[in-house]
């Protein structure tokens, strides 16, 4: 017997949680989590087992569980993940992508933002001026202009040389990037279709959005859930959800909830009810939902309290602990 996964989760204090174990050709078992790259995992999962597939991407934007990748890693992870997903989720069944929409990322390549920030300028001293008491006085030097206009010499030299940019002289531009449109070429290019997209209004990120200050941008404050569909009979069975469940949630476009604050366990972690909600919408009681990125185990979690098996992967022992964990507690606490 072989360990399964590419590296062994952390052992869980206090608890005794099945390792998952099978030999290298066996499926992987379900109602587990493994450790190690969605992009080997994948290939274990059985072949048109999975209901719906529910998981957030790394976003590319600094988190410290992606600091390696680049932005073309990226797309080839999503790429490669996405593609992985065909074979395994049932004809009929759901691929659902949480991510933003747009991607804020330093880019070497981008040129130079002129963002001159006037309102957090110490002096009052313009660049227009700079230049205009050089032309006048084509032979002072730095210390007799700033004499001349009431401000520093470093000021002179700032507006002379114009990098009071956003970012200073040496950082790179912060570039934004839709991401929607590559997820749905990937899983158009792997076979899926399109079926909806909702946006899950959250709370603002003012933390997220260092750039935010610095620019006319807007704070990042929703996110989009994409939904593909794979060809093949798809049960409609309205009565999966209460109607005030459809009025409030089933039957809109945007939801509704806050994120998760104190990422004490995860620095992205869904609020439960984020995959509760796409979890009863589009899977039936014992049906089997998969997060390939399960982070702190909140989509495993869900699965569980909506009565439906499970799988879920990720990079990090930690995190796999903690969702082996979040999964033990989970079925100790859901009624007989
Ligand atoms: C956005 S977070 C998911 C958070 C999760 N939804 C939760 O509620 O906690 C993405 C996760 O993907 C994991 N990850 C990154 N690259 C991975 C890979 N190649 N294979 C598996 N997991 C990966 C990271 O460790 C991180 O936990």
């Amino acid at each position: 017997m072989t360990l399964i996964a590419d590296c062994q989760a952390a052992p869980v204090a206090g608890l005794t949680i099945p390792q998952a174990e099978t030999s290298e050709q066996e499926c992987l078992a379900y109602n587990n989590i493994y450790c190690g790259d969605a992009r080997t995992l994948l290939k274990r999962v059985e072949p048109n087992s999975v209901a719906l597939s529910f998981w957030s991407p790394p976003y590319f934007v600094g988190k410290s569980y992606e600091t390696a990748l680049t932005f073309e890693g990226w797309q080839d992870l999503l790429r490669e993940v996405i593609s992985l997903h065909f074979p395994i989720i049932k004809p009929g069944g759901f691929l659902v992508i949480n991510s933003a929409d747009i991607l804020a990322f330093s880019d070497p390549r981008m040129p130079r933002i002129q963002a001159d920030n006037i309102s957090t300028r110490k002096s009052p001293v313009t660049r227009e001026q700079v230049l205009a008491a050089k032309e006048a006085h084509p032979d002072f030097n730095r210390h007799q202009l700033a004499a001349l206009l009431g401000c520093s010499e470093q000021t002179i030299q700032r507006r002379a040389e114009n990098n009071n940019v956003r970012g200073g002289k040496y950082k790179p531009q912060t570039r934004v990037q839709l991401v929607g449109g590559l997820i749905d070429k990937w899983a158009t290019d792997a076979g899926f279709f399109l079926y909806d997209r909702r946006a899950w209004v959250k709370d603002p990120c003012w933390a997220n959005s260092r750039w935010h200050s610095l620019s006319y941008r807007s704070v990042d404050e929703f996110e989009y859930l994409y939904v593909f569909w794979k060809p093949g009979i798809t049960v409609v069975d309205r009565k999966r959800l209460a109607k005030e469940e459809w009025s409030e949630g089933g039957s809109r476009g945007t939801w509704h909830f806050q994120s998760v604050r104190s990422h004490v366990t995860h620095e992205a972690e869904f609020p439960v009810e984020l995959p509760r909600r796409v979890i009863k919408l589009l899977s039936a009681p014992n049906d089997l939902v998969l997060d390939c990125f399960i982070g702190s185990g909140t989509s495993a979690e869900a699965a569980i309290w909506e009565g439906r098996k499970y799988i879920g992967f990720d990079l990090v022992p930690e995190y796999v602990a903690q969702a082996q964990r979040r999964c033990f507690q989970a079925q100790l606490e859901i009624p007989a």
